[in-house]
């Protein structure tokens, strides 16, 4: 059995691919198991430097992705420090040289607009170099597409795509969706979710639901 928090990679031979849990120190960033981060630029292992990008611990923003999600090479999440104030009858940083204007480094970050956190639920795929805005909330099993900028919250099992990204489709009916939210099987045990595994790969709502029924009686 794998421990995804312990294990960097997941494949032999592929040091492109990362549990990218085990990679974070930061402590404002926390990553669901068995997330994956792909990078064939850079070492993907370089994610919080390269990726995570205006995220200064002053703001207290968090960056918090679920577990199964996939990550495609280059994706960028852009938090509150990139902002500038839309506040001020200026956009210049006039906080962030506050040596310069005689003002109190406490209040450096008044520079800025902080709209939150960013927040993706399990089983998201973010697509090849797509950005994540601060704020934006992603809902389980959505789809992010390539080189989307993301400025909105996107609902569960949704697909997004273009700048700025807008619906294309939904993944599933109604009713699938929530049988498969309800299932919430990314929390389930390790060896429960290798059982049903067939069925989540197969598209098999019907069976993932009823094994889990009987698993749980
Ligand atoms: C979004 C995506 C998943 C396809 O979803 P889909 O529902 O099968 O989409 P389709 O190919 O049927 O296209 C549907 C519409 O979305 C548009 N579309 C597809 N991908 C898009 C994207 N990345 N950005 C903007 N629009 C996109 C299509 O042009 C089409 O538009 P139309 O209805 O006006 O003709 C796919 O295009 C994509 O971006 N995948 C990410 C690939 C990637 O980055 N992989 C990294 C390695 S893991």
């Amino acid at each position: 059995m794998t421990i995804p928090g312990e294990k960097v990679y997941p494949r032999t031979n592929d040091t492109n691919t990362i549990y990218l849990k085990s990679v974070i120190t930061n402590p404002n960033i926390l990553v669901g198991d068995y997330t994956i981060y792909n990078d064939f630029v850079s070492d993907p292992r370089g994610f919080e430097t390269n990726n995570v990008l205006y995220h200064y611990p002053i703001n207290h923003d968090r960056l918090v992705i679920g577990k199964f999600c996939s990550i495609a090479c280059g994706a960028k999440f852009i938090f509150t420090s990139a902002n500038h104030t839309l506040q001020s009858l200026s956009t210049y940083p006039f906080p962030l040289f506050f040596e310069e204007w005689g003002l109190e480094q406490k209040d450096i970050a008044c520079a800025w607009d902080n709209k939150g956190d960013i927040v993706l639920g399990n089983d998201v795929w973010i697509g090849y170099e797509a950005t994540i805005l601060s704020g934006v909330h992603i809902g389980d099993g959505a789809i992010i597409g390539a080189r989307a900028v993301v400025t909105k919250d996107v609902p569960p099992y949704t697909i997004v795509g273009g700048v700025p990204a807008k619906e294309i489709r939904k993944r599933f009916d109604k009713a699938t969706i929530n049988k498969l939210l309800q299932t919430s099987w990314w929390d389930l045990p390790f060896d429960t979710i290798k059982q049903v595994r067939p069925f989540i790969q197969n598209g098999d709502v019907e069976e993932l639901v009823n094994r889990l029924c009987s698993t749980h009686t």
